[in-house]
């Protein structure tokens, strides 16, 4: 089998065929930052950061190790810890909330809207309301997360914020490339932070991630926060902060594949949309974009009956089409949150969404036969294991 034939008998892995199409480009680049010897913030680094930031459209872009440490690096930049709130999503990825346990500070879990699937601005207020009544704790900031690709819901939430005093951390690991209202994800918020994650929409080659602002003393407080906290001089210290910075390998290949984006970020669209076609009506819920926002599709994820998923995931893996659940379990319910008190109930739209979502196959390179493939899989599924 070639190389290529290979790659055509995987047809939803999507990485392969990528590396594929870009491979002369992605040679050259890894092969300059590897001759250069410059590995460690090379000038690929601070290129890729002013590339960055022009897409995202805001002033700053601060390059770091991965999604997590770009929003821990926001959290330290502001000093968020100990006797203060800070409101998340409950229906995410741990690393939103992770970060701010380890801050010392609370992670208040908040409801999510059933469609979109992110933060839900009432139950934000909700929360808010009772964290003031409680007297326990000082309200912060808010981590609302584009989750599966869709801007959240920026309007209401920062009208709420800006009611409250509450800095907003945009949590756009899943969303670069999505647009809200003209406005690119990653600038919706006063820090936005994002994942290069292989599997996300900009994957690099390993891990990395990025850290965006319109505030220029803040950058810079984050700069010095991912080398260590160093000052004037490298072994100054004058922060306590992190090793997280992103090897100058990885940039050379996000420079590559930032050039293809937008016409994968169109590729994505079209999938997507023919999604949307061949499901409509035929599925319990497949996915809604609000007007003006648009999608970076990270994945796409319908709803089917709680009782009924695994049986369908199981019956679409023996007809070939891997399909994944992002996530199967809350935040206010992981056991390491136990001491906040959460319990079954309490958010059910989150609950709802984490016992029903299921993703399937999507990547700016899935072809329609190949989709038509997982469509088919998914309608057998349904009547097989019942609707
Ligand atoms: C919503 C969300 N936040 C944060 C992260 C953390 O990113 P990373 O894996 O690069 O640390 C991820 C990645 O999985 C994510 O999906």
């Amino acid at each position: 089998m070639t190389s290529q034939e290979k790659v055509d008998s995987l047809p939803f892995i999507d990485l392969r065929k990528q590396f594929l199409r870009l491979e002369p480009a992605l040679r050259e680049a890894l092969l300059a930052a590897a001759g250069s010897a410059q590995y460690i913030l090379g000038p690929q680094v601070r290129r890729l950061e002013e590339a960055l930031a022009e897409y995202v459209g805001v002033r700053e872009c601060v390059a770091c190790a991965n999604g997590t440490d770009a929003l821990m690096l926001a959290l330290l930049a502001w000093d968020v810890g100990p006797g203060e709130a800070v409101f998340c999503p409950a229906f995410t990825f741990f690393s939103t909330a992770e970060v701010v346990a380890l801050r010392g500070a609370t992670p208040i879990f908040v409801d999510v809207n059933p469609v979109t699937f992110n933060i839900d601005p009432a139950s934000l207020e909700e929360m808010i309301g009772r964290v003031q009544r409680e007297g326990l704790l000082v309200p912060r900031a808010v981590i609302p997360v584009d989750l599966f690709g869709l801007p959240y819901d920026y309007e209401a939430v920062a009208r709420i914020a800006d009611r409250h005093g509450l800095v907003i951390l945009e949590d756009a690991a899943q969303g670069f490339g999505g647009v809200y209202g003209g406005r690119k994800a990653g600038s919706l918020g006063q820090v936005g932070a994002t994942s290069f994650f292989p599997a996300k929409p900009l994957g690099c080659y390993g891990d990395g991630g990025a850290v965006f602002t319109n505030n220029v003393e803040l950058a810079d407080v984050i700069r010095s926060s991912r080398a260590h906290g160093t000052g004037g001089h490298r072994y100054e210290h004058i922060r306590l902060g992190l090793n997280s910075r992103l090897d100058t390998l990885q940039a050379a290949v996000l420079l590559v594949k930032l050039d293809a984006f937008p016409a994968e970020l169109d590729a994505r669209q079209e999938v997507a949309l023919r999604y949307e076609r061949a499901l409509a009506g035929l599925v319990p819920s497949a996915p809604a974009v609000p007007g003006g926002l648009l999608s970076a599709w990270a994945q796409y994820t319908v709803r089917v009956p709680a009782e009924r998923r695994a049986a369908i995931m199981e019956h679409m893996r023996g007809l070939g089409v891997p399909t994944m659940v992002y996530y199967p379990k809350c935040l206010h319910l992981q056991p390491v949150f136990a001491s906040l008190g959460g319990r079954p109930g309490q958010l059910p739209q989150a609950e709802k969404a984490a016992s029903e979502v299921m993703s399937l196959p999507m990547h700016p390179y899935l072809g329609p036969a190949d989709q038509d493939r997982v469509v088919a899989a998914l309608l057998e599924a349904l009547e097989v294991a019942g609707r």
